[in-house]
């Protein structure tokens, strides 16, 4: 087992095996140092990026005017055919606590919370946000076809969290219209 006796051979594997190591080794630091470098920089930008978007909104008034006032509350036809659905999340409920979309048009989601950060996610469908005190919520999406689907909040807000959802009825186009015209704000509450 000395050094000054050993054939050749086992040397030379020896060295190729030390080789292969370092080689291994430099490059596991470099994927070190490449994940710290990516997590350093999403950190940067995300701090020194903020969203385009922030729109703010004081959440003790919401009751007493404005856009999230009771009555505004609901679904709204817009004059281009689109809809706009506006709710508020508070413990534990949502208001509409059933929200009424047309079927094959574009629907957005203007949400906010009265007091803590609930969720707002519908069952089947990648809507999923936070409805974060102080900020209002803003989605786009498209229902493909008529049907019910369970809104529930998804970020724990107390004990009452699991029993706070909601429903998400989505109804024919024309339907919708007709009901549209009569009322300013629909919603499927009953
Ligand atoms: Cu609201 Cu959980």
């Amino acid at each position: 087992m000395t050094d000054s006796v050993s054939p050749p051979g086992p040397d030379l594997a020896a060295e190729h095996a030390e080789r292969v190591e370092n080689r291994w080794a430099a490059i596991m630091i470099a994927i070190v140092v490449l994940l710290i470098a990516i997590a350093t920089f999403s950190a940067i930008y995300h701090t020194a990026v903020p969203q385009a978007r922030v729109e703010t909104i004081d959440p003790r008034t919401l009751h007493l005017g404005g856009e999230f006032i009771e009555s505004n509350l609901g679904s709204a036809l817009e004059p281009d055919g689109s809809v706009t659905v506006r709710a508020v999340g508070q413990q534990y409920s949502f208001t509409p606590a059933c929200l009424l979309v047309p079927a094959d048009t574009p629907v957005t989601f203007r949400m906010t919370s009265a007091d803590v950060v609930h969720g707002f996610l519908v069952a089947g469908t990648n809507i999923n946000l936070m409805l974060v005190p102080g900020y209002i919520s803003s989605l786009g999406a498209r229902f493909d076809a008529p049907g019910e689907r369970l809104m529930p909040c998804h970020e724990f807000c107390g004990v009452g969290h699991e029993g706070m959802w909601a429903r998400v009825k989505i109804v024919d186009k024309a339907a919708f219209a007709a009901l549209a015209a009569q009322h300013r704000r629909l919603s499927c509450v009953e």
